[in-house]
């Protein structure tokens, strides 16, 4: 089955006592047992399974092409379990050189302090990986691609061998593009991570994380510290973001149409110095983004003449736009990346330029959207 119809239908029979034909939420801690150890569908306590999130995990694993999902109550929820589980002290990761600010916070001020070491790569490029891999002591090769918020493009095929050359494992972290626009496991990635807070629930009205894993074993070690970490997502929680993958297809393509037009408006407006977007033909992963993904995706950065002062003010102006973090959800956001979803890597290699504005282009009219932007750019 292709992509959408995965979407609609994996993990999703209807129910069989009523004919439901969405998964219900089992609003559910515990559960009936026919006898000690008489578990009926395996069901024991909902922090080690719930039905509703079977559902979810049944469909993330579908619509990513893996062997396993497992959803968790936030993305770094999902990533400092997926870390916890495949490195120990003493290991080393390389690490995207941009990435979303709480990934780097996550390892630079609580794994480092565990003795999990990283280095940044300086760029995007393959060059750039190879240089942040100690042969040896890397245990994970982590990649942001499209990444937060620079949009820089990593080649996954690429860098999985380079991982894999070492013995370590290529992680992808799939927020920006979606499992519709791309799927790292289909590259040779072992383990894809979602902030399901985005693209996946798409209405802003949900916080979630998954980890979808290539193979069995890997699959079977996670979803134990899944239980035994326990930072699992609620029953409600979980049908708000299986219910937002039905149509992440749809929504997609309309967020991918909108945030070209907005390239364009941007591009040839003399108030931005420089757009940062992979549709773009001289964006330096184009072609590498042409090649791994679907289209270029529904988010956009650029910078505004004049400097950071000139960002803020851009960003106070917008009415379509929401001021807000956070990103992938059907409303048009804006934000000042330097300021507040990366105000955590200031002074850091992953700091990011003060005049920088972050789109998260939604799938509203799109020239109401183009009308905004040309208001607020002034
Ligand atoms: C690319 C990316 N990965 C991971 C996360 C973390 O996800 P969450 O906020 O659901 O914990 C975010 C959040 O903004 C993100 O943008």
């Amino acid at each position: 089955m292709q992509f959408e119809t995965l979407a609609i239908h994996a993990g999703q029979e209807p129910d069989p006592t009523t004919g439901a034909v969405v998964p219900p939420i089992y609003q559910v801690s515990t559960y009936k047992q026919d006898g000690v150890g008489g578990l009926r569908g395996g069901y024991e306590y909902s922090r080690s399974g719930n039905p509703t999130r079977t559902a979810l995990e049944e469909c993330l694993a579908a619509v990513e092409g893996g062997r396993r999902g497992l959803a968790f109550a936030s993305g770094l929820a999902a990533e400092d379990t997926l870390l916890r589980t495949v490195c120990r002290p003493g290991d080393h990761v390389a690490i995207p050189g941009d990435a979303y600010g709480g990934t780097y916070r996550l390892f630079d001020r609580v794994h480092q302090e565990w003795g999990l070491d990283h280095t940044p790569a300086a760029g995007h490029g393959v060059d750039a990986y190879r240089d942040a891999i100690r042969p040896g002591s890397t245990k994970v090769v982590w990649v942001e691609t499209p990444t937060n918020p620079l949009l820089g493009i990593t080649d996954i095929a690429a860098v999985a061998q380079l991982a894999h050359d070492v013995g370590a494992l290529l992680v992808v972290d799939n927020t920006f593009a979606s499992p519709y626009l791309q799927q790292p496991l289909s590259l040779g990635a072992d383990a894809v991570v979602h902030s399901t807070t985005k693209y996946m629930g798409g209405h802003s009205d949900v916080v979630g994380g998954a980890l979808v894993l290539a193979d069995d074993e890997l699959g079977e070690r996670v979803a134990y510290n899944q239980n035994a970490m326990g930072a699992v997502p609620g029953p409600f929680d979980s049908w708000l973001v299986l219910r937002g993958i039905k149509t992440l297809g749809v929504r997609m393509d309309r967020h991918c149409a909108n945030a070209e037009r907005v390239v364009e408006v941007l591009a040839s407006h003399p108030r931005v110095t420089e757009v940062f977007y992979p549709g773009r033909p001289d964006h330096p992963g184009h072609e590498v983004a042409a090649k791994q993904m679907r289209a270029f995706g529904g988010m956009v950065s650029f910078r505004v003449a004049g400097g950071e002062q000139e960002a803020l003010a851009v960003c106070d102006r917008t009415e379509v736009f929401i001021l807000g973090e956070s990103l992938g959800g059907v409303e048009s956001l804006i934000e000042h990346p330097g300021r507040m979803t990366h105000a955590s890597v200031a002074g850091s290699p992953l700091e990011v330029p003060g005049d920088l504005v972050r789109l998260s282009v939604g799938i509203e009219a799109v020239d109401d959207l183009l009308e905004d932007l040309t208001r607020a750019l002034g």
